[in-house]
């Protein structure tokens, strides 16, 4: 079958699924502290889920990431990761993977393990305990270190994203980056993005960090290589000499990496977004739902991939937020 290729010559191998917009936390940049979420007659059902995967996975998307909302809260996860581990089989399906906020992992580190997941990206801001309180609302750290190291012992690399917080976190720039270095974590520090509607613009441009500063602040200190290596997603990596770990910058404000965007993102409830930053989407969940025969699925999904827009709008750079999303981040799932 023939491979799904964008209007701009791009490639689309890498598949985002949000399995629940729902989440045991409620991280400031992410949630407002009370979400609606939708009625669960609304999700895709687990088999829904799996034949639309599959169609993507037949038309040469080699790269699933689940994430929500906090994929491992939706019931019957397992089923699902289960269900694609057999692309991982045929070898149609390169990676299987998900990014968590790691408060499940201590039960669900060896069975995802068992089935095929290789590594996995967990979110954590902060090792102070009182402060990781504070940015996830409802988190609890030791919890989430309990599944980190779950993970290692399952034998899963794990890559640490931080999102960088002006004021925040800034002060633990080196207390993080030395704790995955003796941990053996990669690490990814993410620019925050404008999402969701109660989050003004002066909240956000007081807590952005451009990445171009915290990165000058490490080579303070450390010695940085470039490295040409990509993990398939938009960090940029580079290798701390005097350790030897890896280091990633998501920059979506000051380098927009749009230009070689290799990924789509679908909804719990079956809506494609081509794009984070922009409000275009496609309802894959009529197709589905209106027959058992997948050709109206695949042309639903070739003529929404023939409109992936070129990037987003983000922008900081006038003192004021630009391209601002409504959305929140749990909607598409980062
Ligand atoms: P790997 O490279 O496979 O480790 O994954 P990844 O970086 O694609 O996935 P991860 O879930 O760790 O993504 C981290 C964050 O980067 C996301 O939650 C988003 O905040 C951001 N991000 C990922 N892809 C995009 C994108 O296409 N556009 C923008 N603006 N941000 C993105
Ligand atoms: N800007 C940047 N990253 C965000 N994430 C959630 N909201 C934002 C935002 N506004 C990140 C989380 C997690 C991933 C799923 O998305 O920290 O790593
Ligand atoms: Fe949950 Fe992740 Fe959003 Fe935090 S960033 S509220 S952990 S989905």
């Amino acid at each position: 079958m023939l491979s799904l290729i964008d209007p701009f010559a791009r490639a689309i191998s890498y598949l985002r699924v949000s399995v629940t917009d729902r989440c045991d936390f409620r991280c400031t940049y992410c949630m407002s502290e009370h979400m609606t979420f939708l009625p669960k007659a609304d999700l895709l059902s687990l088999e829904e889920l799996d034949r639309l995967c599959s169609r993507f996975i037949g038309m040469g998307v080699s790269k699933l990431r689940i994430t929500g909302g906090e994929p491992l809260v939706r019931k019957g996860i397992l089923t699902f990761f289960e269900a694609m581990s057999r692309h991982l089989q045929t070898g149609a399906l390169k990676e299987l993977t998900l990014t968590t906020n790691g408060s499940q992992l201590a039960k669900f580190a060896q069975p995802l393990a068992d089935l095929g997941v290789r590594r996995v990206n967990v979110s954590l801001d902060t090792l102070d305990a009182a402060k990781f309180a504070q940015i996830t609302r409802w988190g609890r750290l030791p919890q989430v270190l309990d599944g980190i190291a779950a993970a290692r012992a399952a034998g899963l690399r794990v890559k640490i994203n931080a999102v960088a917080l002006k004021g925040f976190n800034e002060d633990e720039l080196f207390s993080l980056v030395d704790w995955c270095a003796r941990e053996g974590h990669d690490l990814t520090f993410i620019e925050v993005m404008p999402m969701g509607e109660d989050m003004g613009d002066g909240l956000r441009l007081d807590q952005y960090w451009p990445l171009k500063d915290l990165r000058a602040r490490l080579a303070d200190r450390l010695t940085l290589t470039d490295l040409t290596e990509r993990s398939g997603g938009p960090a940029r990596y580079v290798r701390i000499g005097e350790t030897g770990q890896k280091v990633g910058f998501i920059t979506p404000l000051t380098h927009n990496f749009c230009e070689s965007c290799n990924r789509v993102r679908l909804t719990c409830t079956g809506q494609l977004y081509m794009c984070l930053g922009q409000e275009d989407m496609a309802d894959l969940r009529a197709p589905l739902r209106a027959s058992s025969d997948d050709a109206s699925v695949d042309e639903a999904i070739r003529a929404a991939i023939a409109r992936k827009p070129k990037g987003h709008d983000f922008d900081y750079s006038r003192q004021k937020v630009a391209g601002q999303m409504t959305r929140h981040m749990s909607h598409t799932g980062g």
